[in-house]
């Protein structure tokens, strides 16, 4: 799983920043497989930040409200593909997710493509931000 991140993190600065084309497909599935627990708007679950009756936190905003933007493409790849529990299980975090896996249901194009919408939806200096994430977590 180490590895894995490592591997997704120089598979997402490889991919080139994102045509407008990708744009729109990110904002489509967007639409379809994020948007009912992230917020149609980008703007996360109401009371995101208090666990709910289940002890569980509600899904984040994606927009520049929330903390996505804090972290780097490797990590937001994995956890989109894997689910928030793989990646915290193997980075040794206590905490009990309820972000789903997208393995086998979204591709990993089509995960770039909705990843690459939520960074287009920052200001310029969280992008400048975050590619700095991407970049210190792509260093060996
Ligand atoms: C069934 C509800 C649900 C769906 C659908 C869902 N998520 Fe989540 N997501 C969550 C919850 C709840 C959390 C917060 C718990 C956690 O961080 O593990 C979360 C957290 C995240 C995080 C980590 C926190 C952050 O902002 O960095 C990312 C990235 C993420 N989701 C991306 C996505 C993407 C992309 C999609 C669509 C492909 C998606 N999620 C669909 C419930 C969902």
């Amino acid at each position: 799983m180490r590895n894995l991140l490592a591997l997704t993190a120089t598979l997402a600065t490889l991919t080139a920043p994102a045509a407008a084309d990708d744009l729109m497909l990110g904002r489509e599935l967007y639409a379809d497989h994020c948007a009912a627990c992230h917020g149609a708007q980008l703007e996360g679950a109401p009371d995101w930040q208090r666990p709910g009756p289940d002890g569980l936190f509600p899904a984040p905003p994606h927009d520049e409200t929330g903390h996505t933007w804090h972290h780097g493409d490797g990590f937001l790849f994995a956890y989109t593909k894997h689910g928030g529990q793989a990646v915290l299980d193997d980075l040794g975090v206590a905490f009990t997710s309820a972000m789903p896996a997208f393995d086998g249901i979204l591709s990993d194009d089509e995960i770039e493509a909705i990843l690459a919408f939520i960074r287009s939806s920052w200001p310029p200096e969280m992008r400048a931000f975050q590619e700095a994430r991407t970049a210190q977590e792509s260093a060996p």
